[in-house]
């Protein structure tokens, strides 16, 4: 199980706060103990958390400032894995995230502006990893296709763009599905309320792609985009 992971991308509405939350979900109900950092100014997540609600036992810890990096720290000693929802513009914050972190995620909409948002996001996590401090151990890094429509011409184009670039694009998608803004109204997950529903499996079957990454290096391997 990676230790920590950062939702990123400088491009807003990518996905960020959603899967972020899907993902704590997942794994709350299998019964490990996520918890999950509010790094956005924006508190979206941290807003919605309900003290009462069904997701009451994932801590949401809001810390949208510099000091993001002891919080994760300090938070890894009793969570796991403890899930970082960053803000949808490149700030310190977000970096200091990245620098605690295993594994990366980069969400992007297929559209142009959030690709050239994940490379250039891509490209930072790359500076990090080139940092005395990440070189030895490289943050993993993933792209994720988020909202995406079944058989859309630009969906099919943009994965093909990244995967011809050599970029690490999850075959898993988050695929549009209102089970997703209707579930987060109440600051829960798919997961949470339809187990069994198709937006909770394809939570599933990005996660069982996630854990498969934590055996190769193949991630790490890149050296800068084109
Ligand atoms: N898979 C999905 N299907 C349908 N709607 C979605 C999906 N994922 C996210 N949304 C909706 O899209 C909007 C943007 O998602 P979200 O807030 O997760 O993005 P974000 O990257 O965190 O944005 P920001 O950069 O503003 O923090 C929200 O209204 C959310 O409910
Ligand atoms: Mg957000």
């Amino acid at each position: 199980m990676f230790g920590v992971i950062t939702l990123a991308t400088s491009k807003g509405g990518a996905g960020k706060s959603t899967l972020a939350r899907s993902l704590a979900a997942h794994w709350y109900a299998l019964g490990h103990r996520p918890a999950l950092v509010d790094a956005d100014p924006q508190r979206s997540l941290a807003n919605r958390y309900d003290p009462t609600g069904r997701l009451s036992g994932v801590p949401v810890i809001a810390e949208p400032e510099e000091c993001v990096g002891e919080v994760i720290e300090e938070l890894r000693l009793r969570h796991s894995p403890v899930i970082v929802d960053t803000a949808g513009f490149r700030n310190r914050t977000t970096i200091g995230a990245l620098v605690e972190t295993d594994l990366a995620l980069i969400p992007l909409k297929p559209a142009v502006e959030d690709v050239d948002a994940a490379i250039a996001t891509y490209d930072l996590i790359q500076e990090i990893n080139k940092t005395q401090e990440r070189a030895d151990r490289p943050i993993k890094v993933a792209m994720v296709l988020t909202m995406t429509m079944r058989g859309t011409v630009i969906a099919r184009h943009v994965r093909m763009q990244l995967i011809s670039a050599s970029y690490p694009l999850l075959v898993a998608e988050m695929p549009n599905r209102v089970a997703y803004p209707e579930a987060g109204i109440e600051g829960l997950s798919p997961t949470t309320v339809d187990p069994d529903g198709a937006a909770a499996r394809d939570i599933t079957a990005l996660v069982h792609e996630l854990m498969k990454l934590e055996n190769y290096e193949l991630l790490t391997v890149r050296e800068t985009s084109p």
